[in-house]
């Protein structure tokens, strides 16, 4: 299949181009596009998605959340499916997202690791069995990352909501108030060139639990988003995730 990369000069929009180009999982670049316009090569660069002007059978973004709206008006005109690996959305742009699905398939995750989609799974049993335990999760990224907390960080959160229906988001904990029992802690660390640290604490007054995914290389999104892609392709329209790609 044919996918068209948007993000592409990015450092996640180059693994995939990257990848497409070495024909990873039988998949060929259709077209690379990005705001600042990919120099010269020996594959089709646009500097808009309403510039594109070949065919392609999915497309891929990992960009800035602000072409949200872009991304998935090119998908439902072109009526093309979209892996979308970018984070960061507003509520607003998450609504888009919704509606978008109704239209064409849509594949939407912060985190596009396999690794990561277990990790969460993991969380939610140790959550439920724990019943009461305090539950931290502490997230690390490189310096140049924009939003904070991670995308990831926030998955896994809400997957563990589903088992404790009344927590509550505390972000960077600091300050004069007492732990209450309900709550979530969230914690964001920059630093160096770190790729993705996700660590999950579930503690009560006689143990803790740690669960623990590192990325070691950028590629394994890359891939997670190309393996999206060629999941789509026989999809229906809606909204798909990594846990439908696992449980597939
Ligand atoms: N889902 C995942 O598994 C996963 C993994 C890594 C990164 N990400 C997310 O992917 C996004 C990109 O990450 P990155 O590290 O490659 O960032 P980056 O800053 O290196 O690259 C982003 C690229 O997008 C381009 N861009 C910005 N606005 C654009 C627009 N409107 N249209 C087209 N191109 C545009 C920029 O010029 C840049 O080349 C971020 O939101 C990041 O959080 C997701």
């Amino acid at each position: 299949m044919k996918i068209t990369v948007n993000g592409s000069n990015g450092r996640m929009g180059c693994e995939v181009v990257k990848m497409l180009l070495d024909e990873v999982r039988g998949c060929t670049l259709a077209a690379a596009v990005d705001v600042n316009a990919p120099e010269a090569a020996n594959y089709p660069t646009f500097s808009s998605l309403e510039n594109v002007n070949v065919d392609s059978d999915c497309i891929i973004d990992f960009s800035h959340h602000s072409a949200t709206l872009a991304v998935v008006n090119y998908a439902v005109s072109s009526g093309l499916p979209a892996v979308i690996a970018t984070t960061g959305q507003t509520d607003e742009e998450l609504e888009y997202i919704k509606a978008a699905s109704k239209s064409v398939p849509i594949f939407f995750s912060a985190n596009m690791s396999l690794g990561v989609a277990l990790l969460a799974e993991l969380a939610k049993l140790t959550a439920k069995t724990m019943k009461g335990a305090d539950i931290e999760i502490i997230e690390t990224h490189h310096n140049r990352k924009l939003d904070a907390p991670s995308g990831t960080a926030l998955l896994l959160a809400d997957e563990i909501k589903q088992v404790r229906e009344n927590a509550n988001y505390v972000y960077g904990r600091h300050g004069q108030a007492k732990r209450e029992q309900n709550e979530i802690g969230i914690h964001a660390v920059r630093m160096g060139n770190i790729v993705g640290i996700h660590e999950i604490r579930v503690g009560t007054d006689s143990q803790t639990i740690t669960l623990k995914h590192e990325a070691h290389s950028r590629a394994l999104f890359a891939e997670g988003a190309i393996a999206a892609a060629e999941f789509l392709q026989d999809k229906p329209e809606g909204l798909y995730n990594m846990k439908d790609m696992v449980n597939s």
